[in-house]
């Protein structure tokens, strides 16, 4: 099938791509010239593991490209995706302003009948004012579809070519046929729903998953107080299938580009039609609280922080993406700032987009884990990157000022950190304060 994908963003590129090899001809387009160029000379503007290698392999067979040229784009194709952002405006609601425009130049764009299929997050609704939209730039006819897209950084590529499910929400039996067909080659488990339930389901669904992570979290606050482990406890909840054990991982909260965006968006979405959204207020105000326990741990080990150096390991907002949006560590660093510390920071690929959109001054990014840990007062591990599980809590030991570990990620068991004297502070699991202030000096043989 020819298609073309609006936006070259997460979703757009790596559908795009996907699609294009699966042997469909696709034109991605943006409006960004230097993205386009840069995608062009192979350069691939995310960090997404196995996207650069598709690229190549289906530009050079000459079933993918990309352009700034929208009109052609659309007029070469049978079914147009729009997989631009909808990022949260000041109040949470999701800004619509590229979707809307996107819909107007489509709308413009038509030279015969089209299947147009909304792939980004968009309100309960939007879709059928996208119809109205293009439907009043052209008498051509067209087909609407919500196709939305579950796929996760990082592992973005294996998602969408191997997705648990693909929900194809639209009233066209023409629609449904061909988007059936275009999909089945990456599932048998094509749910086909209305419109509006189509829409539902892309929020409700990283709505309820960040609702496992706050309750996770709180439960682990509690395990905290009453010595129990929160990993054992997640475990043994996790083996009752009507619970699941994915994403009862306890941490420092939930961050990216999805489900802080699209709670508070839910949440808005909600309010207007004067429902007040009571259980996911809350899981937004726990994962918002959950990143200041790393706070108050060191607080309570070092007393206050000012003039304190603090060694801190992840900047991304999850391991293997260099994405920073809504990253603990902007707030988690932010505070340690105002209370006077200083800080050394090192992420294994996230620092130039962290430094590039946060001015934190006071920061000192270091290019190596040991030169940030190095005569630090204590060490907090914010991204849970296999970097830092492969460096043992001795040799950490070894390179800190005062043996004090905040694991915000638990990385370590308490095996790995037997024969250490680190004061070691996880979440939701007992805390081992072996109450050494300094480290013991290495004895040379
Ligand atoms: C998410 C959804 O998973 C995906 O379906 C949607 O399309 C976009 O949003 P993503 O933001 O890429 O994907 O990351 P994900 O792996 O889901 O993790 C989100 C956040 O939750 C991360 O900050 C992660 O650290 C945190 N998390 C996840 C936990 O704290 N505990 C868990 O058990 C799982």
């Amino acid at each position: 099938m020819k298609l073309a994908v609006i936006g070259t963003g997460y979703v757009g590129l790596v559908s795009g791509v996907c699609f294009s090899d699966l042997g469909n001809e696709v034109v991605c387009v943006d409006k960004m010239s230097n993205k386009i160029e840069m995608l062009n000379r192979g350069e691939v503007p995310i960090y997404e593991p196995g996207l650069k290698e598709l690229i190549k392999k289906n530009k050079d067979v000459g079933r993918l490209h990309f352009t700034t040229d929208l009109l052609g784009a659309v007029q070469q194709a049978d079914i147009v995706f729009i997989a631009v952002g909808t990022p949260s405006l000041p109040d949470g609601q999701a800004d619509l302003s590229y979707i809307e425009q996107a819909a107007e130049e489509i709308g413009k764009s038509l030279n015969g009948f089209k299947i147009i299929v909304t792939k980004s997050t968009v309100p309960v609704g939007t879709n059928e004012k996208i119809q109205e939209k293009i439907a009043m730039q052209s008498l051509f006819p067209f087909e609407i579809a919500s196709v939305p897209e579950f796929l996760r950084e990082g592992t973005a590529v294996q998602d969408t070519l191997l997705p648990d499910r693909i929900i194809i929400g639209t009233s066209s039996e023409m629609a449904r046929k061909r988007l059936i067909e275009l999909h089945k080659p990456l599932t048998d488990n094509i749910v086909v729903t209305d419109v509006r339930s189509a829409e539902m389901i892309k929020y409700a669904s990283n709505a309820f998953l960040a609702t496992k992570i706050s309750f996770i979290n709180e439960i682990a606050n509690i395990c905290e107080k009453v010595g129990a482990d929160v990993d054992q406890v997640a475990f043994g909840m996790g083996q009752d299938k009507r619970i699941g054990s994915s994403f009862l991982k306890a941490g420092i909260g939930y961050g990216g580009s999805c489900f802080p965006k699209d709670t508070q968006a839910l949440i808005q979405i909600a309010g207007q039609m004067d429902y007040d959204f009571k259980l996911l207020k809350s899981v937004v105000e726990v994962n918002r609280d959950q990143r200041f326990n790393v706070i108050k741990k060191l607080e309570s080990i070092l007393n206050h922080l000012q003039g304190k150096t603090i060694a801190v390991w992840g900047l991304a907002f999850k391991p293997e993406t260099d994405d920073v949006r809504d990253a603990p560590a902007i707030e988690i660093i932010s505070s340690l700032l105002e209370r006077g510390a200083k800080v050394k920071a090192y992420d294994p690929i996230a620092t130039d987009n962290f430094t590039r959109h946060f001015n934190m001054d006071g920061v000192e990014y270091c290019d190596k884990a040991h030169e940030a840990a190095s005569d630090a007062d204590a060490l907090c591990i914010l991204t849970e990157w296999k970097e830092f599980k492969d460096i043992s809590p001795a040799i950490i030991e070894s390179w800190l000022k005062r043996p004090n570990l905040i694991d915000g990620r638990n990385i370590y068991s308490e095996a790995e950190l037997a024969g250490t004297e680190l004061n070691y502070y996880s979440v939701g699991r007992p805390a081992m304060n072996k109450g050494v202030k300094e480290r013991s000096p290495i004895l040379l043989p």
